[in-house]
């Protein structure tokens, strides 16, 4: 290619790429060369999406639901999230609050651009999704992080939040059950935040992408909490909780100022979210009574045979309350450099995993594995961990 002076917008600086990506493509060469490697790295539940969301979609294509929907959502999909919102999240809402986007990371997308401004301090818990940090970057805002072992155990939590707190910080964004750790914020950690956020006149981003994925207790949206509708942005999606990543739908929801603009955002970004995928995602939001627990129940298998193995091993590894990735504390076994680490525990045992600090410098000495994998895959990874 010639020199020229065609140059990127400067906004391409705000953003970067993610490691966990350049993970998966090592991973993926190893493959293509034959080596064989267990795969803890990914973010994708171990199921296949249910037959009946698959069925939906076949069912769309047949009567040709083919072209372009209401840019905010298809009729039965909104009105499937209403009902769904009110029975399980506790958060009673019209269908005009509710808008679909092209999965969580879209939603998220629009959710921040849609509240932070430039120079605004937002403030997370970290170690955190990788993402995030280039939401809020992308978006003009300051990453403000708050690490998850001040506040885990505490039910109050407002001092850690009040030791971040300055004139700039607008936003808070929360993430329970969370990614990378797995904590999940009790009801009173949840109030003490809606304390912090309305004494504050703060904006929340609740990141809800693990609902369904919880060991003990039952899910709570923030949103649920008196006053806190109005200052939320509630984010779903149905990837994990319905094995859709590929489908990419998801959606907010917000009050009426909010929403005003993410009709904007998501006409402009995506003109609405792809008809037949909607159809399939009423069916899933419509699943029958019970869908969960049998998936919960593997899921939960799975975490106990890997921390068991974890521990086995010399690694601390707590039990993680929701999600599906565990987040051992790698230093006694394999060094504080948790890229070292990593490069350590393929080599020997031909794990592949997420370096801690790629999630955070509060992730440094930590290393990311997910257990939702075949239980034949866990068992081999569990074996290796013997041998290390
Ligand atoms: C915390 C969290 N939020 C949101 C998402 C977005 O998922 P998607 O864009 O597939 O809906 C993910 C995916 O890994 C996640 O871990």
């Amino acid at each position: 290619m010639g020199q020229t002076s065609i140059k990127p917008a400067d906004r391409a600086a705000l953003l970067g790429f993610s490691d966990i990506v350049k993970i998966r493509n090592r991973v993926l060469e190893m493959k293509a060369g034959g080596a064989r490697v267990l795969q803890l790295e990914g973010g994708e539940p171990f199921i296949n999406t249910p037959d009946f969301v698959k069925q939906a979609m076949v069912r769309a294509l047949e009567e040709n639901q083919t072209r372009y929907a209401a840019s905010s959502g298809i009729a039965p999909l909104l009105e499937a999230i209403r009902a769904k919102l009110a029975r399980k999240n506790r958060i009673e809402v019209s269908t005009q609050d509710i808008i679909v986007t092209a999965g969580g990371a879209h939603g998220l997308f629009c959710s921040f651009q849609a509240c932070v401004n430039p120079g605004d301090e937002v403030i997370f818990f970290a170690p955190y999704w990788t993402p995030i940090k280039d939401h809020v970057s992308y978006a003009g805002g300051v990453p403000i992080h708050v690490p998850w072992p001040e506040v885990r155990g505490k039910s109050d939590i407002t001092e850690a939040l009040n030791a971040r707190l300055t004139k700039k910080t607008r936003v808070i964004y929360v993430n329970t059950p969370a990614n990378p750790t797995g904590d999940v914020l009790t009801p009173a950690q949840l109030e003490s935040i809606a304390r912090f956020a309305t004494a504050n006149n703060l904006t929340v981003i609740s990141d809800e992408a693990y609902e369904d994925l919880l060991y003990e207790g039952d899910h709570i949206s923030i949103a649920s909490f008196p006053g806190m509708f109005e200052r939320t942005f509630s984010v779903y999606t149905l990837s994990k909780s319905f094995a859709m990543t590929g489908w990419r739908v998801g959606y907010i929801v917000a009050d009426k100022p909010f929403m005003e603009f993410l009709r904007k955002l998501v006409l402009v970004s995506v003109n609405g979210v792809s008809t037949p995928s909607q159809f399939a995602a009423a069916a899933a939001v419509g699943h029958p009574a019970g869908f969960f627990d049998p998936i919960r129940e593997e899921y939960r298998k799975r975490r106990d045979l890997l921390v068991r193995g974890l521990n086995d091993a010399g690694f601390r590894c707590p039990a993680p309350a929701g999600a599906f990735y565990l987040f051992p504390d790698v230093r006694e076994r394999l060094g504080a450099d948790s890229w070292k680490a990593m490069e350590t525990l393929l080599a020997k045992t031909k794990i592949s995993s997420v370096p801690g600090i790629v999630l955070g410098p509060e992730g440094e000495g930590h290393l990311r594995m997910s257990f939702s994998i075949s239980v034949e895959v866990l068992e081999e990874a569990v074996a290796a961990l013997k041998t290390l």
